[in-house]
């Protein structure tokens, strides 16, 4: 068959035509939504990427092609020549853009034949997701899913054009590398050539565009493909795509500016959202104080209140201690909610802070002449009003208290405040709330393994004004790195980056390298500071977050065309595999799988 589409040439896809094409004659081609027989007369909706367009078949009319018609089944694909015809008023379908005019056939062609697909063409499918895997390209096929994919075409087409209108050059950097630190482990490729020898594919362009900056490219931006390979998460895949940027001769500022206006304009010119700029700036700390979190969901409140100083000598042991032992007693008013919640919307609460470690949770429910608690009974009157006063308590409040290392308090309040948030229903999804979290600190400690590892990366810049902890307390060192936070989400990060060797090396002997295994591992890049290094800094932005949080999306997954699974496998193409043993033997590798 030498011509493929026997000989007719589309004119238009099924959502182009409207009411202006009546009259028109036009050839359109897809896929057989639904086919309805009335009886004499069959209606089929036709569907491709922008929509669904009704073609109509009439017995009376023609016959024969009626005849033809009759063998259609869903998802056949189709072409037919008509014209395009108004509907009758009380026929028109206001839910879809084409639903004021049809398509009378004159010509159709059936392209292929389609078995019944395992996955229903249809909004928001609630087929078992890894059937949807399996069969992805069908999935594929759902409105939602071609509408995200369309909405992520878009985000990289502006941020191509946002990036390139200021001066930033789009630089490929290599697949085939060398490990890099970024806190995951690496996925591994076998040299060949090198027996024993691995390339690691990238966990982020990090150093190569660091040594762009060397080179003088001055603002460099990647849409680029990152490999990590760490437990999944709904936002987490073994694969991820980063909007990856670097500049030369900037501070924070500089940074953060740059990149929220690329926010805003993907916004707008993605969904029509005006955003207001600058974004929030808001340090580590005070994030930490008020929403227990590095990455804050600001639409809404319930914030965290501390109230260590009114109870370090108080009666309840529990609180007392917590203080002494450096620790914090900090609570939440759950607005309204000692009303709302019965004693086993409470229990289970309590039980939800202790997967995040917390030993228990004190909670004061606030009525008009009362209070029913089972900790009041520790505290003196004026204890409990400075109390009551601090959390400004009304009556119908249920006050939440957590005591313990400050770190498990953050995390459990933290995780409290957002399942208040879910369980109250104040989570719109329609809402934008974006902010910037800065002057994390450099450093954490691991109590593993008993030593600082670096909080962003080894390559990011002390704050100046902290230079003097550097080795008399690191842990008080704040680093020039932000985050850029929507809703509960970290969708980028990035810091100013070191750039003189010296600071370089002493991080890496903070890290606990020797100089010796800080040369194997990152000579090429301290190697390159001898050369004439600017200061530059950047940021990646996480693509496939950014997209379905645009999307409104619980998954990166939806947003992904072909991702893996929660087990880092993909059900379609079974990957990963087992190999041929002669692969394996040029490879030098043996294995006891
Ligand atoms: P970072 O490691 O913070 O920084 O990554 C940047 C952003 O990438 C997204 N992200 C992910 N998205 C999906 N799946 C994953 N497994 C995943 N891991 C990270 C997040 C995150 O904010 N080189 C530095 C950037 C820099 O300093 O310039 C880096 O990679 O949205
Ligand atoms: P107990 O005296 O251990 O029965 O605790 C009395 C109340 O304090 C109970 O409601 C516990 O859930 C709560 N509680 C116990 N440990 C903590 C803690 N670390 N922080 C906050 N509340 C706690």
């Amino acid at each position: 068959m030498g011509e493929s589409i026997y000989g007719l040439q589309r004119t238009h896809r099924c959502a182009e035509i409207d009411i202006s094409h009546v009259g028109q004659t036009v050839t359109v081609m897809g896929w057989t939504h639904k086919r309805r027989d009335l009886g004499g007369v069959i209606f089929v909706d036709l569907r491709d990427r922008t929509g669904i367009l009704q073609v109509v078949f009439n017995t009376q009319v023609d016959s024969e092609l009626f005849k033809k018609a009759e063998l259609i089944r869903s998802e056949y694909v189709i072409a037919v020549v008509g014209e395009v015809v108004k509907r009758a008023p009380e026929t028109v379908n206001p839910k879809i853009p084409t639903g004021e005019i049809e398509v009378t056939v004159k010509e159709l062609r059936i392209l292929s034949k389609a078995e019944t697909p395992p996955v229903y063409i249809e909004e928001d499918s609630d087929v078992n997701e890894s059937v949807r895997l399996k069969y992805r390209y069908i999935d594929l096929r759902r409105p939602d899913m071609q509408r995200s994919l369309m909405l992520r075409h878009r985000i990289a087409k502006i941020a191509r054009d946002y990036y390139d209108d200021n001066g930033f050059l789009e630089i490929e950097t290599p697949m085939l590398t060398k490990s890099t630190p970024e806190g995951a482990r690496d996925y591994l490729v076998p040299s060949r050539v090198h027996p024993g020898k691995f390339f690691a594919l990238p966990q982020s362009p990090q150093l190569f565009k660091q040594l762009l900056m060397v080179s003088g490219f001055d603002r460099y931006f990647q849409i680029v493909k990152c490999f990590r390979d760490e437990d999944l998460r709904a936002d987490r895949q073994p694969e991820f795509t980063q909007i990856d940027i670097e500049m030369s001769f900037v501070n924070v500022e500089d940074v953060l500016t740059v990149n929220e206006g690329f926010v805003k304009k993907a916004f707008k010119e993605a969904l029509g959202i005006e955003l207001e700029t600058p974004f929030i700036r808001m340090p580590y700390k005070e994030a930490m104080d008020r929403f227990g979190s590095d990455k804050p969901d600001i639409r809404f409140g319930l914030e965290l209140v501390n109230i260590s100083d009114l109870v370090e000598n108080c009666g309840f042991k529990v609180f007392a201690d917590a203080v002494k032992n450096g620790g914090s007693v900090r609570a939440i008013n759950a607005k309204g909610c000692g009303a709302k919640f019965s004693r086993r919307d409470i229990d289970s609460l309590v039980e939800f802070v202790k997967i995040y470690k917390a030993k228990g949770m004190a909670w004061i429910v606030v009525e008009e002449n009362e209070l029913k608690s089972a900790i009041t009974k520790f505290f003196n009157e004026d204890e409990v009003k400075a109390i009551l006063d601090r959390m400004e308590a009304e009556p119908g409040d249920l006050i939440c208290f957590i005591a313990d290392k400050n770190e498990v308090v953050y995390d459990a309040l933290g995780q409290l405040r957002l399942e208040l948030a879910r369980r109250l229903d104040l989570l719109n999804k329609n809402e934008f709330k974006f902010l910037w979290v800065t002057e994390f600190p450099l450093l954490e400690y691991d109590e593993e393994d008993k030593r600082w590892v670096a909080k962003h990366h080894p390559f990011t810049s002390p704050m100046e004004e902290d230079f003097e902890y550097l080795d008399t307390d690191p842990g008080r060192v704040r680093a020039k790195a932000y985050d850029i936070v929507l809703n509960g989400v970290e969708i980028g990060g990035g810091s100013i980056r070191i750039h003189m060797q010296d600071l370089q090396a002493k991080m890496f002997g903070l890290l606990g390298f020797t100089e010796e295994q800080a040369w194997d591992r990152f000579g090429f890049l301290l190697e390159a500071f001898k050369y004439g290094t600017p200061p530059h800094g950047g940021l990646a932005f996480g693509l496939d977050r950014l997209v379905m949080l645009m999307a409104g999306k619980n998954s990166i997954r939806d947003v992904i065309a072909f991702p893996k699974v929660q087990n880092a496998s993909c059900p379609m193409t079974n990957a990963p595999d087992f190999v041929e043993t002669k692969q394996l033997k040029e490879l030098h590798i043996k294995t006891d799988a």
